[in-house]
């Protein structure tokens, strides 16, 4: 079987190297030339575990990369994997989507292929996809992918289930190509959803959002846990044993970030908005999701009455653990929300690609390390907290227990930690004479 995959961001790629590791014959197509360069030479654009390694064992044999859409007369399947970024009034932009089956007609030679579309989108857009192909011999599928960043290698192989879209399930022929393309999975046993345009649609921003919404639910607990009293901690872990409400998604902190979850619960409201039904629950979830960070800058405040001259430690700057994806991170946010409030940020992360990106984005000048103002980068988690007033952790790194904290209380000025993630060990940090200060944990 011979495959095309336009894009190759975030789910392009992985699916680029998932299915040439299944012996399938791959082209990734993408219309930044740099990165088809890149791509050809080995070299990963992003940070994500095991992708290299697949990128160099395939590359030049049955994967390659190209910039020209002539390529995907010869393939069989096409898989559609660009991005849908939201657009100003929280829609998803679906731009590139038109654009790239555009350049897909332009070259359809009459001969039958299939057209799988993997970015999230609004329920109908697959249905305009094939209102675009009309008049040509294809079908068009719907296959949302669930890839974590960070694990996206790994889900990819392992999938909770594979969802698959058609627009007529008396249609026996895609069905059987798209099952022949995933025979893989099969083989090991995946549940296989196979369903219409419209659901599989929405079961992509359903997950997302369900997932969301357990997070803002256990984030607006935590605050009656702060002024009542209580560990949301254990209330968590004691909900979770109940496995009718499991114990994922469940940690209380900062609120969640990244390209998927924000996104999404935002084009799931328009999509409730456009059809003029109140999506209260969805909005509830995104709304406590936006305030959580200034409950948590709050207590900040309310610590040091004023903030303006007092040094920081941001730890973590990625949206979360083992990713260098910076998009909608909280980290990043509350180094602004501080920096406004006139104090200084010295800020780390464990991830070197994760540093980059920020020195990237505030344009620091690499030798000082400095950004206009107040804000300083460092390499070195004991270097970051030294003579600072307090120690601020925004990223769930489980690994800031093994740092040595003895040493980091003897180099802070003031030893104090606002933990918004809820990662440490707050006995043990309490016992070495810290102010210890959690999301709904003190
Ligand atoms: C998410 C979904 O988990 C994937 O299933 C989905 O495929 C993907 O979006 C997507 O739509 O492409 P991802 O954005 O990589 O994956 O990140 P998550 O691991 O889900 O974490 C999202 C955010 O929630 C992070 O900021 C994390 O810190 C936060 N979070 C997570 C919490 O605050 N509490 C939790 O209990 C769990």
């Amino acid at each position: 079987m011979k495959i095309s995959v336009i894009g190759t961001g975030y789910v392009g790629l992985i699916q680029s190297v998932g299915l040439s590791e299944f012996g399938y014959n791959v082209v990734g197509i993408d219309i930044d030339e740099s990165k088809i360069k890149q791509l050809n030479r080995g070299e990963c654009p992003l940070y994500e575990e095991g992708v290299e390694e697949l990128l160099n064992k395939h590359v030049g044999k049955n994967l390659r990369f190209t910039t020209s859409y002539d390529e995907i007369k010869d393939s069989d399947v096409i898989f559609l994997c660009v991005g849908t970024p939201q657009d100003e009034e929280g829609n998803a932009d679906l731009r590139f989507i038109y654009s790239a089956t555009e350049s897909i007609r332009k070259k359809l030679d009459g001969n039958y292929k299939v057209i799988v579309i993997k970015s999230t989108v609004p329920i109908g857009t697959n249905r305009k996809i094939k209102e675009m192909l009309k008049d040509c011999n294809v079908d068009v599928v719907s296959n949302p992918e669930f890839l974590r960043e960070g694990l996206a290698l790994n889900d990819f192989l392992n999938p909770d289930r594979i969802v698959l879209g058609f627009e007529n399930l008396n249609n026996p022929r895609p069905i059987e190509i798209m099952k022949e393309a995933y025979s893989y999975f099969s083989d090991k046993n995946v549940p296989f959803i196979i369903t219409d345009w419209e659901s599989s649609e929405l079961i992509k921003y359903a997950a997302n959002s369900f997932l969301a919404t357990k997070i803002s639910f256990i984030n607006e607990l935590s605050k009656l846990a702060d002024v009542v009293g209580g560990d949301i901690k254990t209330i968590s872990r004691a909900m979770g044993f109940d496995e009718r409400i499991g114990n994922k998604f469940l940690n209380a902190g900062i609120g969640y970030g990244g390209s998927c979850f924000p996104k999404d619960v935002k084009a799931l409201i328009k999509q409730f908005e456009n059809n003029n039904i109140e999506p209260k629950l969805i909005r509830a979830t995104d709304e406590v999701n936006e305030e959580q960070i200034y409950w948590f800058l709050n207590k900040i405040k309310k610590y040091y009455n004023n903030l303006n001259g007092k040094t920081f430690a941001i730890l973590g700057l990625a949206f979360k653990p083992n990713t260098d994806d910076l998009r909608e991170s909280r980290g990043i946010k509350l180094i602004e929300l501080l920096l406004e409030e006139g104090a200084i940020v010295k800020c780390f992360d464990y991830v070197e690609k994760a540093r980059e990106n920020t020195i990237n984005r505030y344009k620091f000048d690499k030798s000082k390390a400095f950004y206009g103002y107040n804000l300083y980068l460092f390499e070195d988690i004991y270097k970051t907290v030294e003579n600072v007033d307090g120690i601020i952790i925004t990223t769930e790194y489980s690994n800031l227990n093994e740092e040595d904290w003895n040493k980091i209380g003897n180099l802070v000025r003031n030893k104090v930690v606002f933990d918004g993630r809820n990662i440490l060990d707050k006995n043990k940090i309490k016992n070495l004479g810290f102010k210890y200060f959690g999301v709904g944990r003190n």
